[in-house]
């Protein structure tokens, strides 16, 4: 067993605290998830909403599907909102910097797929120049999925949302988008990786980096079709 006697005290007892925090975070993050989990339709008032969300799933048949969102409490330390996304909706590929969110789908499904940047970073050509991301979540969610959680350099920081039939979810967000603090939303395209591209030959990605599903995500603005109503929530309230 190796001792760690030659640490300095001071040293020790900071990765001591260290240790501390991280557990104190993980209970933390492991409470807020399984609260989260247990969130149904009926705690944030959307049962209520069904009409109009029958509504908007009819507007979007016509023209481009507007997505809702209803924030239910924000501070500076958390934000929770409710989307919801009608018939053919797309949340298109965006980030969540230095943010950690917890997510629930409410009601119907949604395909999500979710990126996290390659370590150590590695970019390609264009202005802005394109990076090299891992594809971590490619999956369906439904209202009977658990709750899930990304963090700000994993499980899917960067996502998309894609909705055939339509879907309401929660998010939990923490700390909240807030500009003036470097947390604006960015959004992003994926283009396909190919390993004979010469960024990505010069890349020095390990045989094991090569085999992962990797894509390279470029910023781009805010995609012109993308229309989100903001509305006042009147559901229960909860704090
Ligand atoms: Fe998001």
């Amino acid at each position: 067993m190796i001792s760690s006697s030659w640490i300095p005290p001071q040293i020790r007892s900071c990765g001591g605290m260290f240790v501390l925090i991280s557990h104190i975070i993980g209970v933390i993050v492991g409470h807020v998830h399984d609260i989260t989990g247990r969130i149904g339709p009926h705690d944030v008032g959307l049962m209520d909403d069904l009409d109009y969300f029958h509504r908007m799933n009819a507007a979007a048949r016509q023209t481009p599907p507007i997505i809702t969102c209803k924030t239910i409490y924000s501070c500076s330390n958390f934000t929770i909102a409710v989307f919801f996304l009608p018939q053919r909706a797309v949340m298109p590929l965006h980030d969540h910097p230095g943010m950690t969110v917890f997510s629930k789908v409410l009601i119907g499904s949604t395909h999500v797929e979710a990126y996290d940047w390659l370590r150590p970073r590695v970019s390609g050509q264009g202005s802005p120049a394109a990076m090299l991301a891992e594809k971590v979540l490619d999956h369906n969610v439904t209202a009977a999925s658990d709750a899930w959680v990304l963090f700000p350099d994993t499980g899917g920081n960067m996502h998309r949302f894609v909705v055939d039939g339509h879907c309401a979810f929660l998010d939990v967000l923490t700390p909240p988008y807030a500009p003036a603090e470097q947390r604006s939303c960015t959004y992003y395209e994926d283009l396909p990786y190919d390993e004979l591209d010469p960024c990505a030959v010069s890349s020095g990605l390990t045989e094991a980096q090569r085999r992962r599903q990797l894509a390279w995500l470029r910023e781009v603005p805010q995609p012109k079709d993308l229309r989100i109503a903001n509305l006042p929530y009147q559901g229960p309230k909860i704090f």
